[in-house]
């Protein structure tokens, strides 16, 4: 699908089907999330631009690559995109991390940002805004039209579990961002949870269920 991204690995699959199953306990089911946002970011990161430098082996000189100049922001949705952050983290260890939280008002469905900090000055910089869940699309659509609001940042939207319904809503609404999802399940429930899905991300994280 054009704009969408579905890494193809065996181990996302294999965590894809630990995070899914019930009787996931609460530890793992944090690791394994934090696991599979390591893999994405290996995937989210593989346009960075790299430049030629001089280095000294313990043997010779030699020439070597190094990525230069990216910036990147991981802007996470709260809550359950805190649970992405720490896996991003660890292959993008300089990454500035921004919040936000959003809710839609249930009779205007107007967005409702309840909770913004994010770093100063994102103008220019890549954004990475994760959600390990695109449902509906509602709360990605306000995230996104949010830091295009305040910046011209280059946005890349990373989820891990994407209903067809979430897609097509980034997707009518802009058409210069990238999702990155390790699976598109079935579509929604009457809930707007997604089937199969794995329930309530945030419940699973935080153990509130
Ligand atoms: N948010 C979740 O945590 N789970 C879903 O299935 C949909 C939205």
């Amino acid at each position: 699908m054009d704009g969408v991204i579905i890494p193809d690995h065996p181990l996302i699959q294999h965590k894809l089907t630990l995070l899914r199953d019930k009787n996931t306990a609460r530890k793992d089911f944090r690791e394994i999330m934090e696991e599979l946002s390591i893999l994405m970011a290996y995937e989210v990161t593989r346009d960075m631009t790299l430049k030629e430098v001089k280095i000294e082996t313990p043997v010779s000189m030699s020439t070597g690559k190094k990525i230069f100049g990216e910036e990147v922001v991981i802007i996470a949705i709260l809550r359950a995109g805190l649970g992405m952050v720490s896996g991003l983290l660890r292959l993008l260890p300089l990454a500035r991390v921004g919040h936000i939280g959003i809710y839609r008002e249930p009779d205007t469905l107007n967005p409702i940002y309840y909770y913004k900090k994010l770093p100063v000055d994102i103008k220019g910089k890549d954004v990475i805004i994760v959600d390990p869940m695109l449902a509906t699309g509602g709360t990605a659509v306000a995230a996104i039209e949010f830091i295009k609001n305040i910046s011209e940042a280059k946005i890349k939207f990373v989820c891990l579990f994407a209903a067809p319904e979430g897609i097509k809503k980034i997707k009518n609404n802009f058409n210069d961002i990238t999702i990155y999802t390790a699976t598109i399940d079935h579509g929604l429930n009457s809930n707007a949870y997604i089937v199969p899905g794995l329930g309530d991300a945030g419940d699973r994280l935080f153990g509130t269920e």
